[in-house]
This record gives structure tokens, C-alpha cells and sequence, in this order.
């Protein structure tokens, strides 16, 4: 498919729950694009409304924690949801809200069994499919915008991953057309936005899609501290519950490293 294709399909096919667009044939990276977006509407002094980015391919394509993001033209879905400012707690469960949102789409549309490594990483068998990288932008004191922008690797080849890494094409599963693939998975998180289900109910189905079971040994790097323990489960906010030599701790940023 060309990325005139893309655009057409992309364009015939918008979801409702989509009012504001943006289709890139080619950007540095949709999260840092649409945070220069977010700065252009606040030296306005106007809020950003909710919109999405979609990019044929990223040439900085960006993974949390700076790590970068391969992104090669028409092999992956590239994509940034904007948000315009919200409270903390809304916020606070984003990460919760994309991961589930993401995994129980890629396992409805194509049957590959995702499931998530905290806080969001899509895995599959241990290999990296997709993940989320999610950012603020700030007015003066207050938040004015979230970023939620995530990657999922359709029909990359070995050679375009990292070690770790996988696509639909390697795990061997039939995906659906790039365009219907990326608004699904857009349509998926804004619905899960939207959604009024309590913050138990997500967590509930993020502990099932969760690749962590209680008692499993987990080490996780937060910064320059490493932090092992075994895994109690998660609290109301998500955070990692870890059993450690010094007593519980409960970990809220970071990245777990080995489980
Ligand atoms: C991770 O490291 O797991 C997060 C990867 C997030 C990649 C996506 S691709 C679209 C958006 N733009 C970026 O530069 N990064 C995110």
C-alpha cells in the first residue's frame, strides 16, 4: 500500500469518535509533534482540542525511557491521541486505559495473544509488539494537555526491531489493513476515555491481560535505583506492589526489567 492509499482509506473510513485528524505522510515523531501543536494553540492563549495524529512513518520515532522507535513507512501504526487538559487522576490512569484499550483490540482484530507488561508494553510471549509513550504539556503550573501516543509493529522484519521486539507479520497472524488497524485502535482508546466503567473495573481487565502473577520475582529499575522483590499485585493506582527484603514498596514509575 502507498501512503496515498493509506490517506484514502484513512479518510473514507474515520471513525466518529474522530473529529479532528491530522495524516502525516512523514514527521519527526507524532508525540513531539503534538506537543508543538499543544504549544502553538496555548501561546494563543486557546485549548488544544481533542484530536489524533497518524504517521506513515516517524523519522525520530520516540520510546519511553529515550529510547527510539523504529518506524518504517507503512509497517507499523504510528499514532498520537491529544488530550486536552485534564485532571491528575485521569492522567494518572492513562497508562491503564491505552494498554487495555491496545491489547484487547490487537487480540479481537487479530487473534495474537497480547497481553501487558507493566505499565504498557504489549507483548507477545515475551517479545515486544507495541508499546506506549505517554507525555504532559504544561501551562505555567497546571496541566494542559496529555499525549497519548503509541506504536504497534504490523509488518516490521527482523531486521527493523530490536532484539526483544515482534510485529504481527513475525508472530505469523493475519492483520487487518493498516487503516482499519489504526482506527481501531484509535476508536479503542477514545471509547475506554469516554467510558464510565470504575477505575476497579479497568484494573480488573488489565490484571487479566497482565503478563505479572502474584509471586512472580520481579527487578525493576526506577532511574538509578534497582528495586527486586516478588509481586503482591497492583494497587488502586496501578503502582506495582513488591514484596522486598526491606518490607513492602510500591513502585509507580520505572520499567520492570526482568520478571
Ligand atoms: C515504548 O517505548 O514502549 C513506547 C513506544 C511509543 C512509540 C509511539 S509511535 C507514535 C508515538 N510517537 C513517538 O515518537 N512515539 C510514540
Amino acid at each position: 500500500m502507498s501512503f496515498a492509499e493509506f490517506l484514502v482509506a484513512l479518510r473514507d473510513s474515520r471513525p466518529p469518535a474522530v473529529e479532528n485528524a491530522v495524516i502525516l505522510a512523514r514527521v519527526d515523531s507524532t508525540n513531539l509533534l503534538a506537543k508543538r501543536i499543544v504549544g502553538d494553540y496555548l501561546r494563543e492563549e486557546l485549548e488544544p482540542p481533542r484530536h489524533v495524529l497518524l504517521a506513515w512513518t516517524q523519522t525520530l520515532g520516540r520510546g519511553r525511557l529515550g529510547r527510539t522507535w523504529s518506524s518504517p513507512p507503512g509497517k507499523g501504526v504510528y499514532a498520537s491521541i491529544v488530550l486536552p487538559a485534564d485532571d491528575a487522576a485521569t492522567v494518572a490512569r492513562l497508562p491503564f486505559v491505552a494498554a487495555v484499550a491496545l491489547a484487547e483490540t490487537l487480540r479481537a482484530t487479530t487473534g495474537v495473544a497480547c497481553r501487558v507488561k507493566w505499565p504498557n508494553d504489549l507483548l507477545v510471549d515475551g517479545r515486544k509488539l507495541g508499546g506506549v509513550l505517554i507525555e504532559t504539556v504544561a501551562r505555567g503550573d497546571s496541566l494542559a494537555a496529555a499525549v497519548v501516543g503509541f506504536g504497534i509493529n504490523r509488518e516490521h522484519d527482523r531486521d527493523e526491531l530490536p532484539p526483544h521486539g515482534t510485529s504481527l507479520r513475525l508472530e505469523g497472524v493475519a492483520a487487518p489493513p493498516i487503516a482499519t488497524l489504526g482506527w481501531a485502535l484509535v476508536s479503542a482508546v477514545l471509547a475506554r476515555l469516554d467510558s464510565d466503567a470504575p477505575l476497579g473495573e479497568l484494573m480488573e481487565t488489565y490484571r487479566q491481560l497482565s503478563i505479572h502473577r502474584p509471586g512472580d520475582r520481579l527487578v525493576c529499575q526506577l532511574g538509578d535505583e534497582r528495586v527486586e522483590g516478588r509481586f503482591l499485585g497492583f494497587d488502586e493506582q496501578g503502582h506495582l506492589r513488591l514484596a522486598t527484603a526491606s518490607g513492602e514498596r510500591r513502585v509507580g514509575a520505572g520499567e520492570v526489567i526482568a520478571s
